[in-house]
């Protein structure tokens, strides 16, 4: 294990070009899988998550391959084409990689068995198993639908029509990777709206894809049997990411930065929504559409942050940023309230138990409740001073060290290796822009 230590520091300045978006790569390599013909794919997040997800696709056939200069190869298979893979896919730390597989697997009829590490061993996979079950995939899993599972697709799929008991993209998506193989139409009808990067990549692909209002929500309509043809990805760099070294300036006086060509789905921008409403200067520069996604240049000042209530329906929009918020939250003005948290129970970590025990660590006072946070900021630095169990989680432990930079006292996180999962790099990244962050020099 490799302890880091965020050191409080000064103004952040410069420019930082922020890793490739990590739901965007993994649907990349998979829809390349699928599709016939070579797709290239530049500016992939190259975190283990996604490298694990490149592995699981060649064990599926595809042919990868990755050019001196980072582009991305992808020789796909065509729908219907993989083959059976001839050991366990072991997804790692990646519940995307995991769950998307399984739609994608589903659609062939082939076995494949899917593990983890523990953090994934422990998550839940009923979820995905459920509706893939009513369009004719067997599964076999360990109690309580955890991994490893064996997944079975059967000869002849079936298409369905099924509404989210969750509000959760990687359920939605499972179902339409399936259904890509299926005859007819499949449909999700979700409450709210979850990321859409998804019906976007399929669209990009060549799959027909329509997305309507009902009175019960959301329907995203896949036309099955489709045909995907390769095509070209230009991968946006991460919001998720981005979230680290941008609440970061915000926090430390007299920062600025700029962070280039950061994606900018209107399902994927709630904290920076949320940050405005507590009074960052956020500016948008260059708004352009990359492969289907929208893309603009964030420029980001240092100011003062109050507190605000979030409302659970924005939750799907920043499921991932809660944590840095809630570092935020901290530093703000006036008590910050959270609401509809429930799904960060089950992330990489129960991110409600570990934030609200980080916090009180560093000297925050917090109350959490079942599905709630509420924070107590400190108006400026919060005391800090204190080391913080990461539990396989990347975003706890960033989180925490953006944390270290902005309190009185240096933060240690215990673990810094999972932040290799979805920010390579994330150490000389933050400490080129001025931030002291000093461990075993692993991440
Ligand atoms: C993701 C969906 C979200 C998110 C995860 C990535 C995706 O998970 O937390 O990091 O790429 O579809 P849920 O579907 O469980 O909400």
């Amino acid at each position: 294990m490799a302890s880091l230590t965020a050191h409080p520091s000064e103004a952040l300045s410069g420019t930082l070009q922020v890793p490739g978006d990590k739901s965007i790569s993994h649907r990349a390599l998979m829809l390349g899988t699928l599709a016939v013909g070579r797709t290239s794919i530049s500016g992939l997040l190259e975190g283990e998550d996604v490298l694990n997800t490149a592995a699981a696709m060649r064990a599926l056939g595809a042919e990868i391959t990755r050019d001196v200069d980072g582009l991305w190869q992808v020789w796909g298979r065509g729908v219907g084409g993989l083959r059976e893979p001839d050991d366990v896919l072991d997804f790692g730390n990646s519940g995307t990689g995991a769950r998307l597989a399984m739609g994608l697997v589903a659609g062939q009829a082939i076995n494949a068995v899917f593990t983890g590490d523990a953090s994934l061993r422990r998550r839940p996979m009923a979820r995905i198993m459920r509706p893939l079950e009513q369009m004719g995939v067997r599964f076999v899993a360990r109690e309580g639908g955890r991994l490893p599972l064996t997944v079975s697709g059967p000869q002849a799929l079936m298409p369905v029509t099924y509404r989210l008991p969750v509000a959760s993209a990687q359920v939605k998506s499972a179902i339409l990777l399936a259904g890509i193989a299926a005859p007819g139409k499949t449909t999700v009808v979700e409450p709210e709206p979850t990321r859409d990067h998804s019906e976007r990549i399929l669209r990009h692909f060549g799959a027909a894809v329509e997305v309507g209002d009902g009175e019960d929500g959301r329907h995203v309509i896949l036309t099955g049997e489709a045909e995907l043809t390769a095509a070209p990805v230009n991968i946006p760099a991460d919001p998720s990411s981005a979230a680290f070294p941008l609440v970061a300036a915000l926090l430390l006086p007299g920062s600025e930065i700029t962070l280039p060509a950061v994606g900018m789905n209107p399902l994927r921008t709630g904290l920076f929504r949320t940050l405005r409403e507590m009074g960052a200067e956020l500016e948008e520069e260059n708004a352009r559409r990359e492969a289907g996604e929208p893309v603009a240049d964030l420029r980001v000042r240092a100011g003062r942050l109050q507190a605000v209530t979030v409302p659970a329906e924005r939750a799907p929009s920043m499921i991932d940023e809660y944590p840095i918020l809630a570092v935020a939250a901290a530093c703000a003005e006036g008590t910050t309230r959270l609401e509809g948290l429930a799904e960060l129970r089950v992330k990489e970590s129960d991110r409600l138990a570990a934030m609200a025990r980080g916090l009180q660590a560093c000297g925050v006072e917090v109350e959490e409740g079942r599905d709630s946070l509420a924070i107590h900021g400190c108006g400026g630095r919060p005391p800090g001073g204190a080391t913080i169990e990461a539990d396989l989680d990347h975003r706890i432990a960033m989180s925490f060290l953006v944390m270290g930079l902005c309190a009185e006292r240096a933060v240690s996180v215990d673990d810094a290796g999972p932040i290799n999962t979805s920010f390579p790099g994330f150490t000389e990244a933050m400490g080129g822009l001025g931030a002291g962050l000093r461990g075993d020099g692993t991440t």
